[in-house]
């Protein structure tokens, strides 16, 4: 969480990780052996979406082949042995082709190990824990058996010159209504330390045919 003034954010900028092979696999071909792992988001002004970048990143970072997808882009969840979703939150819910998605795909979800995520402006205050909790606890009706301790809550960006006019003036009420000055809130070390801590368990075993 970010308390203090808004920082520099960094962690875009960073180069991509050189992906290390993963077990059991060679190259780009996809294997139901390999640990392929999908993070899927749905982004409106850009900041969940190098979050999820930076979850790829730390997740091929130990091994795994990742590919990071626009939930727009994504065809299906075949070949995916785990599956991370997250979203911007707006007005108190995730974005609506994030809910349509793991609505869906509730049954594909139910058969992986499945890390949900979001984005939100609650999480720059501490007194907006409460709020993110409810965030969290809204979503995790979307996927039976989601564990709302588990989903991850990070700050995002309060920008008003990337928004289009009328979004303008939702962010200037929601800074009013918050306090949540403008500026970059991210915290790329808990973001880092969030997917560090995901799917630490052995490939699972492909569900049977
Ligand atoms: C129209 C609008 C509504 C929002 N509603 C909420 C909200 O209800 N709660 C919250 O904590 N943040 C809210 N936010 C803040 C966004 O979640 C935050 O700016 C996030 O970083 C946006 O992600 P994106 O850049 O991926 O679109 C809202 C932002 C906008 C533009």
């Amino acid at each position: 969480m970010s308390h203090t003034k808004p920082r520099r954010a960094l962690e875009p900028s960073k180069p991509p990780a050189a992906a290390p092979r993963a077990r059991g696999g060679s190259g780009t071909t996809h294997s139901p052996k390999r640990d392929r792992i999908l993070v899927a988001y749905s982004s409106r002004l850009g900041s969940t979406a190098e979050i999820a970048a930076c979850i790829g990143r730390v997740l091929s970072e130990a091994g795994a082949a990742v590919d990071v997808k626009a939930i727009d882009q994504v065809d299906g969840l075949e070949g995916y042995s785990r599956v991370v979703v997250g979203s911007a939150i707006r007005y108190d819910r995730w974005l609506s082709d994030a809910r349509e998605f793991v609505t869906a795909h509730r049954q594909a979800l139910s058969d992986v190990p499945v890390a949900l995520f979001f984005t939100c402006l609650a999480m720059a205050k501490p007194e907006g824990a409460a709020k993110a909790a409810s965030y969290a606890k809204g979503l995790c009706k979307l996927l039976p058996g989601a564990n709302e301790a588990e989903v991850g809550r990070f700050a995002g960006v309060l920008s008003f010159s990337k928004a289009p006019r009328l979004t303008r003036m939702a962010l200037r009420v929601i800074s009013w209504v918050t306090g949540v000055e403008e500026g970059d809130h991210r915290d790329w070390d808990a973001i880092r330390a969030w997917s560090e801590g995901l799917f630490r368990g052995p490939v699972p075993k492909a569900p049977p045919n």
